[in-house]
């Protein structure tokens, strides 16, 4: 019936090698950024501060980067996942050497990864920056609280608002990494890169160890912020703010400082 072949049917074999690349670059490979930089708050709030500078020192090209190389890798990611879970055909052929659990795992925890992940950046930064948006939707439903020049006291403040807060977090990066280093393996098999049973399971034993390694960083990022004392650190944020602005490190924007609240940014201005 060729006429009645959907769009992913006839291009099944490019579209999934894209999925599975797109799951590590840029996806996985942003992650595993994402982790190591938040992790840098272990160092204290002026590191994790200027790590969050760097990139804000890219400016209006933030906005460019973040959609071409984070969000729509992420949402093509997470669409074609979905249609290889519900629609195609299974791949389970690839698990033969470790059973069907892991199969199940790895669809179980994309799932998982896309009810977090879109929660997480919508309470973090709300998706998009629009006026309208974070006043009419965003802010009503308590998203949007990380302030990128307090950096550091807005993601503890946020996580510290209740104990489900880490508790999701903590379930979500789990899942993520899961999904991520056992995506690794089977992808090693997918392009031939692991072929004999040997070397599958030699590519297991070092993949796991990454993974539990990268759980462990992830994992004291949350403690982190979680025990971060908010005040103190926002002491040590107004202090680098105004050094960062007049020497040009950062370009200044009162908005990631202080907010979209106009009556508060009047008053410190
Ligand atoms: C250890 C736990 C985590 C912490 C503390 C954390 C922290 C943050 C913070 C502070 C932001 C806001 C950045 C901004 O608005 O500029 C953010 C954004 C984001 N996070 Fe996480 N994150 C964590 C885990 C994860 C995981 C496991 C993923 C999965 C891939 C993830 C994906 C994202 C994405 C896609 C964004 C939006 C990117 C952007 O704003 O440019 N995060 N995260
Ligand atoms: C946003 C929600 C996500 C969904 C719905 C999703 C879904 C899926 C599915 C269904 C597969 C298996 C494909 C197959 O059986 O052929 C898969 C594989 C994979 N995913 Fe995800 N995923 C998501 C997020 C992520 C994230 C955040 C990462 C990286 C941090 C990632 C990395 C991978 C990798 C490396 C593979 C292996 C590709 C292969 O088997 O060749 N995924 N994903």
């Amino acid at each position: 019936m060729p006429d009645s072949e959907s769009f992913f049917q006839k291009n099944e074999f490019l579209i999934r090698r894209l999925h599975s690349l797109s799951g590590l670059v840029p996806v996985g490979a942003y992650m595993c950024v994402h982790l190591v930089t938040n992790a840098s708050i272990l160092n204290g709030s002026e590191t994790f501060q200027n790590a969050v500078y760097q990139i804000h020192s890219l400016g209006n090209a933030l906005f460019a980067v973040e959609w071409l190389f984070i969000f729509l890798p992420i949402i093509f990611h997470a669409v074609f996942g979905f249609v290889i879970m519900f629609g195609g055909k299974s791949n389970l052929k690839n698990y033969r050497y470790g059973g069907n659990v892991r199969y199940v795992l790895q669809r179980a925890t994309g799932m998982i990864a896309f009810v977090f992940i879109f929660l997480h950046v919508f309470h973090l930064h709300g998706w998009f920056h629009f006026d309208i948006w974070l006043k009419s939707v965003v802010e009503p439903l308590g998203g949007g609280q990380f302030l990128p020049y307090k950096a550091s006291s807005t993601l503890a403040s946020a996580l510290q608002a209740s104990f489900l807060i880490p508790t999701c977090y903590v379930i979500g990066l789990l899942s993520c990494v899961f999904h991520f280093a056992n995506g690794l393996w089977t992808m090693g098999i997918t392009w031939g890169v692991w072929t004999s049973p040997n070397a599958q399971k030699r590519a297991g034993y070092l993949i796991a160890a990454g993974g539990i390694l990268l759980s462990l960083i992830g994992l004291s990022a949350i403690a982190g912020f979680t025990g971060l004392d908010a005040e103190k650190a926002e002491e040590v944020e107004t202090q680098m703010y105004e050094n960062a602005v007049e020497g040009k490190r950062i370009p200044a924007a009162p908005h990631k400082f202080y907010g979209h609240d106009e009556n508060h940014h009047e008053e410190h201005n």
